[in-house]
């Protein structure tokens, strides 16, 4: 079976890309590499022995986009193209509703004209705006807090509505908790240009001695010790939670929705302990002030992705560290 992926090159959906080769998928890469490198297509032949299809193209330009679904011929798509700074969305509203939310119509408009039914779409917790509790379940309240939040709230609405119409579609919304780590042949993980704004590639640098201490972001939230508190996710997990979605919607199930994460929130200072220990030395921190628009806690009740799909996470923080960190070290090399 043949899979349309958009932002294949980038971080998560390179790491899918090797899980469907893995798993006998047929992959075929659209993305317009503004953030990512195309050596990464030839870094996923190293992993697999396979060297997906590529295309670089912007989902903004809907003939391109157009004459390789007609070329290529997928049966489905995952739907990881689009950006996701939450900082620069405030900054640049405009960029990232176009980016976002036409990219996404334009893909759905051509899946409409060529007959494909299924599509994976990366959503993401921030769906669920300030949760009144932890964990997350899937029907808890959604909203926005800024501009990138905005886009996938809005995409996940028109992926709804869109359903509604055509209810041959069969859609899973994945909401991502927090992506950490890296495939563990170092060939793939993330490496943000400039100073990254998320917390582990921020402790990565520090790690490296690139940047000098990692500036801890409030102490006084109401959670263990006062530090923010998050779910974190290997990536490779959370690549095969894409598998795992996919072969639920040969089922037909129509719409479905799920979080993905472990269910075990870590403290801001659980991350520099874990990390420590992987490095064998301190890593440096300052206790700064809080970050606008930080939440305390967030993590998920991961039991629906459980019940319908299998999915359960299989790799510990630890894990996430040493392969980040093998990444890291094979990045500077
Ligand atoms: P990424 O930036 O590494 O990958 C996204 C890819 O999409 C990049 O390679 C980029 O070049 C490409 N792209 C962007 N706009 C495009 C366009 N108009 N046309 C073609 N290609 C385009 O990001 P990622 O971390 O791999 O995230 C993948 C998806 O998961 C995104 O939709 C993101 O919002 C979502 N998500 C990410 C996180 C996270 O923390 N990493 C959390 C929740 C949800
Ligand atoms: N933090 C620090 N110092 C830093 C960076 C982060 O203390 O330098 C803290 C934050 O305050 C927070 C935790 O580390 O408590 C995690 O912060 P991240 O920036 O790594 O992640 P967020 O949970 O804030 O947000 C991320 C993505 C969002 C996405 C969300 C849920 O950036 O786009 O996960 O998927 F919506």
């Amino acid at each position: 079976m043949k899979i349309l992926v958009t932002g294949g090159t980038g971080y998560i959906g390179s790491h899918t890309v090797v899980r469907l080769i893995e798993n006998g998928f047929d992959s075929v890469i659209v993305d317009n590499l503004s953030n990512s490198k195309e050596d990464v297509v030839d870094k996923i032949r190293q992993i697999t022995n396979v060297r997906p299809a590529f295309y670089k193209a912007d989902l903004l330009d809907k003939e391109s986009l157009s004459e390789i679904v007609k070329k290529e011929k997928p049966e489905a798509v995952i739907h990881f193209a689009g950006l996701k700074a939450v900082g620069e969305s405030v900054a640049l509203p405009l960029k990232y509703y176009h980016n976002n939310i036409t990219g996404t119509l334009h893909l759905l408009e051509v899946m409409q004209e060529n007959g494909i039914k299924d599509i994976v779409f990366s959503s993401s917790a921030t769906v669920y705006g300030k949760p009144e509790s932890v964990p997350i379940k899937e029907d808890f309240p959604l909203s926005a807090t800024n501009p990138y939040g905005a886009t996938k709230l809005m995409i996940e609405d028109i992926l709804r509505d869109l359903y509604k119409a055509d209810p041959t579609m069969n859609i899973a919304i994945l909401r991502y908790f927090n992506p950490v780590g890296a495939h563990k042949s170092g060939l793939i993980g993330e490496n943000p240009n400039g100073i990254p704004n998320n917390l582990v590639p921020y402790m990565m640098q520090v790690a490296a001695g690139k940047l000098e201490y990692l500036r801890v972001f409030g102490d006084d939230y109401n959670t263990k010790d006062g530090t923010g508190v998050r779910d974190y996710i290997h990536v490779e997990d959370l690549a095969g939670g894409h598998i795992s979605a996919l072969k639920k919607l040969a089922q037909r199930p129509g719409i479905v929705t799920y979080n993905l994460g472990t269910g075990i929130g870590y403290s801001v200072l659980d991350m520099v302990k874990e990390f420590s220990g992987v490095l064998g030395r301190e890593l440096p921190y300052k206790i700064c002030g809080r970050r606008p628009g930080d939440i305390d806690e967030c993590y998920a009740d991961t039991s629906l992705a459980k019940k319908e799909i299998g999915f359960a996470a299989e790799k510990n923080l630890k894990d996430m560290f040493v392969d980040g960190w093998n990444f890291q070290k094979t990045a500077e090399r």
